[in-house]
C-alpha cells in the first residue's frame, strides 16, 4: 500500500490497547500500523482529524510522536485453501510460520505474515459446467481443490464480481495468487484466482436464510436428547469456572456431525489452548475408504490467549465467523466455538472505559447486546449465492462465563436472549463430579418443533420417549420437597418408581465421562435407546405397582400375597437393573446394527420380565 504524508498521522495518546492519534483523515474501522515497529490496530472512533485506535499488540513500546501509517482498507481476512488445519493467533497470522520466521516461541510485534501461503501449490480442476462464454455471477463453482482428504475446497467467483468467462485454467498446479479464471464484464478484463478477501464484520452475502431442520449430533446424551440444537443454530454454555465448559466445547469440535470446525480460542488461559494443540491432531475420523485421518483436516485454530492484547479477542471471532461462513457458501455446514464469548465482552468493557464512554450494567457498554446480537445473527442455514444450487450452515456455540456462575450477569442474559439453545452448567453438579454437569430444570431448547420432521422420518419413537422423560424428571423434582420434608420411605410405592427412574435417566444415561473410549461419543441411536429402556422399564413398574394396589385395597387378592412394594421389586429384577446401568459401556464402534442388537434384547428381556411375574401383567 502506498504512503504518502496524507497517509500517516502521529500518536498523540497511549492508554493500554487504546492510541489516540491526530493528523489521521483514517475511515472507520480502517487498519493501520502504528509506532515504529507496525503494530496492527483498528480505527474504532473519528473526532476531526484526530482518530481513536484499538490496538491488537503490546503498545507498551509506543510513544507520543509516532507515526500511525493507513493501509486504506478495514480489518479482512484470507480465504482460500490453505485455511483448513491451521492455527492462526487472533488477527490471522500463521502461528506456525512466525515460528519459523522469528526463531521464537513469541510473536513478534508488528509481524506481518499474510495468513495463507503464497508458494504452495494447489491442484486445481475447474467446474465440469465452465465454458468459454458463458455468463458466471458471485458464489459460482469455477473449480476445486482437493484441500485435506476431508475438505473439498470449491473455489468461488467473489462476491461483487461477475462477468463471461474469458479464459479459464486447465486442471493443474497453481498458488493462490494465480489467475485461474477471467472474466469480461462491460468491456473490462477481470482475473479471479483462488483467493479472496473479504472484512471481518461484514456478513458474506446470502441469497437467504432458510428453516434448519437437521440436528446437530454433539455425542452428549444430555443434549442430543433432551435440549438438542440444529445445525445452523446458536447455543450458548453458561458455566461457571470449572464446570466443562471447554469440555464440551472441545467434545463438540472433535466429534459433532459437521463437515468443518473453526475453534477460537478466546482469551482463556494458554494451557487449555495448549491441551487443544495437543489433543487435536491425535485425534481421527474414518474416510469412506476406511482410511483414518486426524480431525485436524477439517479443523481451524484461532488462538488467541489471555495474555494477549484484549482488542484481539473481538478481532479473532469475528476472523472465526468470516471463515467459517466462507466455508458454509461452498455448500458446507460449518460449526464455530467461542471459548470464552464473556472473554470478549470484558475487552469490549476495557477498551470503552478507556474511552470514557458511559458504562451501563456492571461496566459493559450499553451496545453490549446489540454487538453479541450481531455476532450470533450470523448463524444460521442459507441457500447460498451462485451456481449450482446448494445450502450451507453455520452454528455458533459460544461459553459464556460469568463470575462466580451467577447468570444474572449482563453477558449471560444479552447471550441467553438471542441464542436458540441453553446448556446451562451447575457447580454443584461439577463438585459432584457429575458430567456433563448440564442443569435439566434450567436448560432449554427453542429448536425441537423444527426437529419434529426429522425424528419423525428417522427415529419415529423418539418425541414421545423424550416427552416421558422429561416427565419423569419433571415429577422428581416435585417429589425432591417432598422427601427433603418426610424422607423417602414415606412416599407412596409409585413415587419411588418415579425416583428409582430419574436416577436411572441422570445417573447411568445423561452422566457421560467424555475421557472414556465408550463415552466420549454417543451416537443418537444409542442415546435414543437408552431412554427407551428405561422409559419402558419405568412403564412396566408403575402398572405393576398400581394393579397389585388395586387388587390389595379390593380385598381381591386372588390367592396373591399382597401388593406389591418397590423394595420387592428391586430385589426381584437386581439382575435386570444391573444390565440398565450398562447400557452406556456398549462401545460405539460396534457399529449401529450391532448396538441396537443388544439394546433390543435387553428391552425383550425388561418385557419378559414383568410378564413372567406370577400375576401375569402382559404390557
Ligand atoms: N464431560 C466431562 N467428562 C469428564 N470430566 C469432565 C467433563 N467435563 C468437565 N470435566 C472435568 O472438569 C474439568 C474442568 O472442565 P473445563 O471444561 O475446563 O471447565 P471450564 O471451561 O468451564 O472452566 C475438566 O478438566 C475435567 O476434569
Ligand atoms: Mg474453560
Amino acid at each position: 500500500m502506498v504512503t504518502s504524508n496524507k497517509d500517516r498521522g502521529v500518536v498523540q495518546a497511549v492508554s493500554g490497547p487504546v492510541v489516540v492519534a491526530r493528523d489521521c483523515p483514517a475511515s472507520m474501522y480502517e487498519l493501520v500500523r502504528v509506532g515504529h515497529e507496525r503494530i496492527v490496530g483498528e480505527v474504532i472512533r473519528l473526532e476531526g482529524s484526530s482518530v481513536t485506535i484499538q490496538c491488537y499488540e503490546a503498545t507498551d513500546a509506543l510513544a507520543v510522536g509516532d507515526p500511525v501509517e493507513r493501509t486504506g482498507m478495514p480489518l479482512t481476512v484470507e480465504l482460500g485453501p490453505g485455511l483448513m488445519s491451521s492455527i492462526f493467533d487472533g488477527i490471522s497470522r500463521p502461528l506456525e510460520k512466525i515460528a519459523v520466521l522469528s526463531q521464537s516461541v513469541f510473536i513478534p510485534r508488528g509481524v506481518d505474515v499474510p495468513s495463507l501461503d503464497r508458494e504452495r501449490q494447489w491442484y486445481f480442476e475447474p467446474d465440469p459446467s465452465l465454458t468459454v462464454g458463458r455468463l458466471v455471477t458471485a458464489g459460482d463453482w469455477i473449480g476445486s481443490v482437493q484441500e485435506t482428504p476431508l475438505i473439498l475446497h470449491r473455489v468461488m467467483v467473489p462476491p461483487g464480481t461477475m462477468g463471461t468467462v474469458k479464459w479459464f485454467a486447465p486442471a493443474g498446479w497453481y498458488t493462490i495468487t494465480d489467475c485461474v479464471l477471467e472474466v469480461t464484464h462491460q468491456g473490462a478484463t477481470k482475473p479471479i484466482t483462488m483467493m479472496q478477501r473479504w472484512p471481518v464484520r461484514q456478513p458474506r452475502p446470502i441469497v437467504e436464510k432458510l428453516v434448519a431442520n437437521t440436528p446437530l449430533i454433539t455425542g452428549q446424551r444430555v443434549l442430543d436428547t433432551l435440549f438438542p440444537c440444529v445445525q445452523g443454530g446458536t447455543c450458548a454454555v453458561p458455566g461457571a469456572f470449572g464446570v466443562g465448559k471447554t469440555v464440551i466445547s472441545q467434545a463438540l469440535s472433535k466429534y459433532s456431525n459437521s463437515d468443518g470446525i473453526v475453534y477460537v480460542g478466546c482469551g482463556e488461559r494458554g494451557n487449555e489452548m495448549a491441551e487443544v494443540l495437543r489433543d487435536f491432531p491425535e485425534l481421527t475420523m474414518s474416510l469412506p475408504n476406511g482410511e483414518q485421518v486426524s480431525i485436524m483436516n477439517r479443523t481451524l485454530l484461532v488462538a488467541n490467549t489471555s495474555n494477549m492484547p484484549v482488542a484481539a479477542r473481538e478481532a479473532s471471532i469475528y476472523t472465526g465467523i468470516t471463515i467459517a461462513e466462507y466455508y458454509r457458501d461452498m455448500g458446507y455446514h460449518m460449526s464455530m466455538m467461542a471459548d470464552s464469548t464473556s472473554r470478549w465482552a470484558e475487552a469490549l468493557r476495557e477498551i470503552s472505559g478507556r474511552l470514557a464512554e458511559m458504562p451501563a450494567d456492571s461496566g459493559f457498554p450499553a451496545y453490549l447486546a446489540a454487538r453479541l446480537a450481531s455476532f450470533y445473527e450470523r448463524a444460521g442455514r442459507v441457500k447460498c449465492l451462485g451456481n449450482p444450487e446448494r445450502t450451507g450452515s453455520v452454528t455458533v456455540v459460544g461459553a459464556v462465563s460469568p463470575p462466580g456462575g451467577d447468570f444474572s450477569d449482563p453477558v449471560t442474559t444479552a447471550t441467553l436472549s438471542t441464542v436458540s439453545v441453553f446448556w446451562g452448567l451447575d457447580k454443584r453438579l461439577a463438585s459432584r463430579k457429575f458430567f456433563p454437569a448440564v442443569n435439566t430444570s434450567i436448560s432449554w431448547s427453542k429448536n425441537v418443533q423444527a426437529l419434529e420432521p426429522w425424528y419423525e422420518a428417522n427415529y419415529p419413537d423418539f418425541p414421545s420417549i423424550r416427552q416421558m422423560v422429561r416427565q419423569i424428571l419433571q415429577m422428581e423434582e416435585d417429589l425432591s420437597e417432598i422427601v427433603a420434608l418426610v424422607g423417602r420411605d414415606a412416599l407412596a410405592e409409585g413415587d419411588k418408581v418415579i425416583l428409582a427412574a430419574a436416577s436411572m435417566i441422570r445417573e447411568d444415561c445423561l452422566q457421560q465421562n467424555s475421557y472414556t473410549s465408550y463415552d466420549a461419543f454417543c451416537p443418537f441411536l444409542k442415546s435414543m435407546l437408552m431412554l427407551r429402556n428405561i422409559v419402558l422399564w419405568y412403564k412396566l413398574a408403575q402398572k405393576a405397582i398400581s394393579e397389585t394396589d388395586r387388587d390389595g385395597g379390593t380385598g381381591t387378592t386372588s390367592g396373591l400375597s399382597s401388593r406389591l412394594t418397590f423394595a420387592a421389586l428391586r430385589d426381584e429384577q437386581m439382575d435386570l437393573l444391573n444390565r440398565l446401568s450398562r447400557m452406556k459401556f456398549l462401545e460405539p464402534n460396534m457399529g449401529e446394527h450391532e448396538l441396537r442388537q443388544n439394546l433390543d434384547a435387553l428391552r425383550d428381556d425388561i418385557l419378559k420380565s414383568f410378564r413372567d411375574r406370577d400375576w401375569a401383567i402382559v404390557a
